[in-house]
């Protein structure tokens, strides 16, 4: 697919995830196939103009991390015209305006979700943006406000106008932040809504089914994924093999599951310093355990990291315990092994995501 006049290896995006998708989470995730795109975690556009040196950090690219679109917020037009120039000047390929975010912080400036509500305003906002920059920018946007005010087909078919060349959209309003269901009908609607810009439908996907499902009910041309990229890193490549051969690849097994845990760590070490990285990291290894199988004394040891010593030494002691529960070759006996990850739409109710419990990481993003 194409995304303004850039081909894209696969129709799979790796949606913004504040506190996540930052350089070291995107490398890694390319390395292992099938990511078309990857956006960075929302920038605040005034922070960005101020080159205030965390706005700085969140928008730090390196090898092998393209193409890569920045996510920007603000309502002034002309900050986000001059902070879409900078992202161009900064080597990105895109920039995506940030619609959706249903945060205070966010939309009391008018920002976020708030754009959502003034269709005009926005374009106008969306149109400076675009004429701007040579690159394309894209519009991420949820269904509405609320669901009195289903307000994204119009808006999409706004902004096409306006010049966008893609629409993201997550398939809940921003009442619902990320309760109930992902109404895959309302995708479908904002896919009809426009003319011929893709759309992307995004939502509690979290295996390669899911996704699979979304673009045959909503006819999106892509599908991004957040929280599910969390759970499996893999999953755009056995996506796209999904998508491409109709075989669903094996989930990866445990060795390879470490080893790509380490890169990771590893990275984040690189990007921001040792004692920072292996702090911040001990909230991603949690994830990666989810698909261990009995790992309490992981979980609980890595919370406390301070240092490659100290994560090396928690890999050491849980590859110890973790022996009692595997065979003589090492694969974990059949009763400890995870379930598969569930396929998280009902089968019955077509056009709606029947949710199951996918967490949302804790902290003030808990409304996203
Ligand atoms: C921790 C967290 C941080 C997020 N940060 C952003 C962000 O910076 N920009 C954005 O547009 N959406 C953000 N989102 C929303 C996701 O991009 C995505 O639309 C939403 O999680 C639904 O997709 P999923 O079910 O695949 O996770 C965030 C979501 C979570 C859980």
């Amino acid at each position: 697919m194409r995304i303004g006049t850039l081909d894209l290896a696969s129709n799979l995006f790796l949606s913004p995830l504040a506190g996540y998708t930052n350089l070291p989470m995107r490398q890694t995730i390319r390395e292992l196939g099938g990511l078309g795109w990857a956006t960075t975690d929302l920038v605040n556009a005034r922070s960005l103009i101020e080159r205030n040196p965390t706005a700085m950090k969140l928008v730090e690219s390196g090898e092998g991390d393209r193409p890569l679109a920045i996510q920007l917020f603000g309502s002034v037009p002309s900050e986000m015209r001059e902070a879409a120039a900078i992202c161009e000047g900064l080597g990105a390929q895109s920039v995506d305006i940030n619609m959706g975010c249903p945060v205070k912080k966010v939309t009391k400036i008018g920002g976020g979700s708030a754009m959502m509500t003034e269709l005009e305003k926005t374009a106008d906002l969306v149109r400076g943006m675009v004429e701007a920059v040579k690159i394309p920018v894209t519009a991420k946007m949820r269904l509405g406000w609320d669901a009195e005010n289903i307000t994204a087909p119009d808006l999409a078919r706004a902004l096409e106008g306006a010049g966008v060349a893609a629409v993201f959209i997550h398939g809940r309003t921003r009442a619902q932040g990320f309760s109930g269901s992902v109404n895959l009908a309302g995708i479908r609607a904002v896919v009809q809504a426009v003319k011929s810009i893709p759309v992307i439908g995004n939502g509690d996907v979290t295996t390669p089914e899911a996704a699979r499902h979304m673009i045959s009910e909503t006819g999106c041309a892509g599908v991004s994924i957040g929280r599910g990229a969390f759970y499996d890193p893999w999953i755009f490549r056995r996506t796209e093999h999904l998508l491409s051969t109709g075989v669903l690849l094996p989930e990866p097994v445990f060795p390879e599951r470490i080893s790509v845990l380490r890169r990771h760590f590893e990275r984040y070490c690189e990007f921001y310093g040792e004692a920072r990285g292996a702090r911040l990291f001990r909230k991603v290894a949690p994830w990666y355990a989810r698909r261990f199988g009995p790992s309490r004394p992981f979980k609980q040891r890595i919370l406390s990291i301070e240092s490659r010593a100290d994560f090396e030494s928690v890999i050491a002691e849980y590859l110890a315990w973790r022996a009692a529960f595997c065979d003589a070759s090492g694969e974990l006996l059949p009763k400890f092994r995870p379930a598969p990850l569930a396929v998280d739409f009902s089968e019955g109710d077509a056009g709606v995501f029947a949710r199951e419990s996918i967490p949302v990481p804790r902290g003030p993003v808990e409304t996203w």
